[in-house]
């Protein structure tokens, strides 16, 4: 293969990359209070412990990427009651927990 070639086949991989999350961190904070508050820990100033064996969403992001808060909100998690989150919702709420990472 020429260099040409090379090239143009790695701004092809580049371009094909998956986008960064496109979600409305303060659109997530709003869905979090009201569906997720009750469990979580939600940021630093809620100053309740949450439910035990409940991780706190700054944990969370700490621990996790937001690809992995994606794939695991699309799926409900017991005792979470079953939310119909919509893709959007889940990548807003995806994109304020990521806020939360240090
Ligand atoms: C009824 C309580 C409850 C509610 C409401 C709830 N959760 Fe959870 N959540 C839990 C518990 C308990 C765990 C830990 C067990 C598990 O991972 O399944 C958890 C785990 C998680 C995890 C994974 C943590 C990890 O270690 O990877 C994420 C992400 C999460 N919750 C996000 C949310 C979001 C976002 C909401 C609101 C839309 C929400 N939860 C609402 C109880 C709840």
């Amino acid at each position: 293969m020429n260099r040409p070639a090379i090239a143009i086949a790695a701004l092809g991989v580049l371009a094909g990359s998956p986008a960064p999350a496109a979600g409305d961190a303060a659109a997530g904070k709003r869905n979090v209070d009201t569906w997720c508050a009750g469990c979580h820990q939600t940021d630093e100033d809620d100053k309740k412990a949450g439910l035990i064996d409940t991780p706190s969403f700054a944990d969370i992001a700490n621990r996790r990427t937001q690809e992995v808060v994606r794939a695991f909100l699309a799926k409900p998690h017991p005792p979470q009651p079953q939310f119909r989150l919509t893709p959007k919702d889940i990548d807003d709420l995806a994109a304020f927990i990521g806020g939360l990472k240090k």
